[in-house]
């Protein structure tokens, strides 16, 4: 999006605003249906934890993307959003088992990652057919917290358990019809998926009625200036390629999905923020806007980095600033960053603020959380309106004291 356009949605529609951009959203569906368009039946989910606003699930659908999620919260949105049950897969970790059987009832796939529940609804439920997570040991992602797909990570059911999965299946008469992994997120290298693929392709040996395989995400966009990005086209090649052989050694069309997050909204989306001081210290120059680490968390979570741009002066003298946010303890989006030079009440534009942004936002200090808006056909149009005191408070039940 231009610049001039971020600086009229923010007059438009006040700040802290998150924008996305329904052009990029479409051209990622694009570009990744277009890298496996050799696979006969491809199915991509879209992993709606990373921005789960209903217009952008709609967006979505209206692509042909079905849904990946992972709490009945989700699944309900998917729901109201029009998306068939048959196109939601259901991976949640560590839920109840009456969550897993309220979804199973919704008619959404359940993809079951641990082997207690894997019992327990299998004799519940044998005619429900269900996907299984593995765990494939392979320790891919950009940073800890979104590795899930090591030999220590809670999630999936181990490799080497497939002889107790396959008792658990024989005894109870349940059916498997996918298997599924995501070892995790910002994964460059293409070979750490074709290795992990062929785990994946050894596991679905083992079962009989299978539908689909499932390769999870983890797809890294790029986030700097001159960040590399995995490179999808040849990803698409080199699978393709292999998952039509494993089809035919199989003697089955299996379908071939993804569940992508990041890949499909994370450069699709700005946070607009306004610049409240402009702090001369000792030792640098704050820029504080007005949010903080409620609205945009991950450079605190996980040290991410999001470029940011001065759109009120876009063609200013760079300088470096440390720009910061309004919460009462250490609050800092980025140091020591070179922008066009900010004064205050400027509009600063977060790139890649789409995914993992709005939906990890919270009301810590008690700020409301921002508005939403999608720029498509050219239009701003308000899907999420900012909150206000109301929203706050609505919870809340006064007692006598
Ligand atoms: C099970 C599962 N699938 C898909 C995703 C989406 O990953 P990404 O945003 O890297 O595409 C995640 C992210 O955490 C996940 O846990």
């Amino acid at each position: 999006m231009l610049e001039k356009q971020l600086l009229h949605i923010a007059q438009e529609f006040g700040s802290p605003v998150y924008v996305y951009d329904s052009e990029k959203i479409i051209s990622q569906y694009n570009r990744l249906t277009q890298a496996f368009s050799k696979v006969k039946n491809l199915r991509i989910n879209y992993a709606v934890k990373a921005l789960s606003n209903i217009s952008i699930l709609k967006l979505l659908k209206g692509l042909g993307s079905g849904l990946d999620t992972v709490s009945i919260q989700e699944v309900k949105l998917g729901l109201m959003a029009g998306v068939a049950p048959e196109n939601i897969i259901y991976t949640p970790n560590g839920v109840s088992l009456e969550e897993i059987e309220t979804a199973a009832k919704l008619g959404v796939q359940i993809n079951i990652d641990n082997l207690s529940i894997l019992e327990q609804f299998g004799t519940k439920y044998p005619n429900v057919p269900v996907c299984i997570r593995i765990n494939p040991h392979v320790m891919a992602g950009g940073n800890t917290n979104i590795s899930v797909g090591h030999i220590d990570s809670k999630f999936g059911i181990s490799i080497h358990q497939i002889p107790h999965i396959l008792r658990i299946v024989e005894n109870t008469e349940m059916t498997i019809n996918g298997i599924h992994m995501h070892t995790g997120s910002d994964i460059l290298d293409i070979d750490v998926f074709l290795y992990a693929s062929e785990i994946l392709f050894d596991t679905a040996k083992h079962f009989s009625n299978l539908e689909f395989l499932d390769f999870g995400s983890g797809f890294k966009v790029p986030y700097k200036e001159g960040d590399i990005e995995t490179n999808i086209e040849e990803f698409g090649k080199k699978l393709t390629k292999r998952f039509n052989q494993f089809c035919k050694e199989y003697g089955k069309e299996l379908t071939l999905a993804f569940e992508p997050g990041k890949f499909l909204v994370s450069e699709a989306g700005y946070f607009l923020t306004k610049v409240n001081v402009v702090k001369q210290t000792t030792s640098t120059v704050f820029a504080q806007v007005d949010s903080g680490f409620n609205h945009l968390i991950r450079p605190m979570l996980y040290g991410a980095q999001h470029n940011i741009i001065n759109v009120s002066n876009p063609k200013g003298r760079e300088r470096f600033y440390s720009v910061v946010g309004y919460i009462c303890e250490t609050d800092t989006f980025a140091n020591n960053r070179r922008i066009n030079e900010i004064s205050e009440d400027d509009i600063l534009a977060f790139k890649n603020a789409g995914a993992y942004c709005y939906s990890m936002a919270s009301n810590y200090n008690s700020r409301y959380r921002p508005a939403e808006v999608l720029w498509h056909n050219s239009e701003a149009k308000l899907i999420r309106k900012r909150e206000t005191m109301d929203d706050l408070v609505k919870n809340q039940v006064a007692v006598e004291l």
